[in-house]
């Protein structure tokens, strides 16, 4: 039952701004006569978008089907009194946040602490004053649509947020290319073989199932794997004939070299770029450059290890000419679990075997 306020001036002060026009109040009231009450004075002072019912059941699906920005909720009622509704209202994944102004006659402190803790928002005691139903229903709606500006600010900072990570990781990339192609400069003027790296030891991690993440990462941090040449004379890295076993053990610190100039990095890609260059030439039954064996290489060093000799051994290098590829494949096949970790070479035979034959 509504008491109507002596005077116009203070309900036409509580005309809804444009925004709560479009509000969408929904009424769970078992009173018909309340339920028309209500909507009255709603649509009297300007709200366009009301729905209502006069049977707490229907609440969960007039809910759904509204998605109101406000809550009228009487609390006795037969079959399913307030409390109940709240507690199927709060079930639903939708409402994350439900401005209830709950309609009573007398009501216990209990009963208001029990409201309150189902998420009503503000009481009303019927009969109420439409000055007052108007001042709360005002209030509310000013919560949720901050509410929902808030919710939508967030939302365009976390985009925004995902953008400039999107492009940091770009710039990332986009360095260590360059970074890449520069070590291989010296010794291969197209510096294709770091990228050609970085392409095979991506198809090996993908065969082996290894995350969309992973995968990404290796492409760009297997071309850096020889950074560490940098520090290797030209005299030795350059030269045609076979090395002495001096200017050997001098090549063998790229490794170490390449992890050094890598190490402290503060994004992924470098962390693993510095695994790659430092595990690259380990071998899986131990006779690599560091002695390491089995699983204890890291599995990008296994991958590019894999990767790197394959490439070499297909293509012309100062001291040999480019093996044919069959002759290549048996060549990685033969050193399955010698050289290489045999789940990576079954995987490289794999790939192999769906590449185009050219
Ligand atoms: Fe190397």
């Amino acid at each position: 039952m509504l008491m109507p306020q002596p005077g116009s001036a203070g309900v036409h002060r509580l005309m809804p701004s444009r925004t709560f026009k479009h509000a969408r109040i929904m009424i769970v009231d078992d009173e018909p006569a309340n339920v028309d009450a209500l909507t009255r004075l709603l649509d009297r002072n300007g709200f366009t978008r009301m729905e209502s019912t006069s049977d707490p059941r229907e609440a969960e699906h007039l809910y759904m089907k509204l998605r109101p920005d406000l809550i009228l909720l009487d609390l006795h009622m037969p079959h399913m009194d307030g409390f109940a509704v709240m507690d199927r209202l709060n079930q639903l994944a939708e409402a994350s946040y439900m401005p209830i102004l709950m309609l009573t006659g007398d009501m216990s402190p209990e009963a208001r602490r029990e409201a309150l803790s189902r998420g009503a928002k503000d009481f009303v005691n019927k009969p109420f004053h439409t000055d007052e139903v108007l001042l709360r229903i005002r209030t509310l709606l000013e919560t949720r649509f901050l509410y929902l500006q808030i919710q939508n600010q967030n939302q365009m900072l976390e985009a925004k947020v995902r953008d400039r990570t999107r492009e940091l990781e770009s710039t990332q990339v986009e360095i260590i290319e360059r970074l890449a192609r520069a070590a291989e400069f010296r010794d291969d003027k197209t510096g294709r073989h770091a990228e050609r790296v970085g392409d095979m030891a991506m198809q090996l991690a993908r065969e082996i199932g290894l995350s969309n993440r992973m995968v990404t990462l290796i492409r760009s941090a297997a071309p850096l794997h020889d950074i560490g040449k940098i520090s290797i004379p030209d005299a030795i890295l350059l030269k045609l004939g076979k090395l002495t076993a001096d200017e050997f053990t001098r090549v063998r610190t790229h490794t170490r070299m390449g992890a050094r100039l890598l190490s402290g990095g503060s994004f992924n890609l470098l962390r693993m770029a510095e695994e790659i260059a430092f595990s690259h030439h380990e071998h899986w039954d131990g006779g690599g450059y560091e002695g390491l064996s089995g699983e204890r290489i890291p599995l990008v060093g296994r991958i590019v290890a894999v990767a790197d000799v394959f490439d070499a051994l297909v293509h012309k290098r100062p001291y040999k000419p480019a093996w044919p590829k069959p002759d290549a494949v048996a060549e990685i096949q033969r050193q399955r679990g010698r050289q290489f970790d045999p789940s990576l070479v079954d995987a490289f035979l794999r790939v192999i075997e769906r590449m185009p034959t050219s």
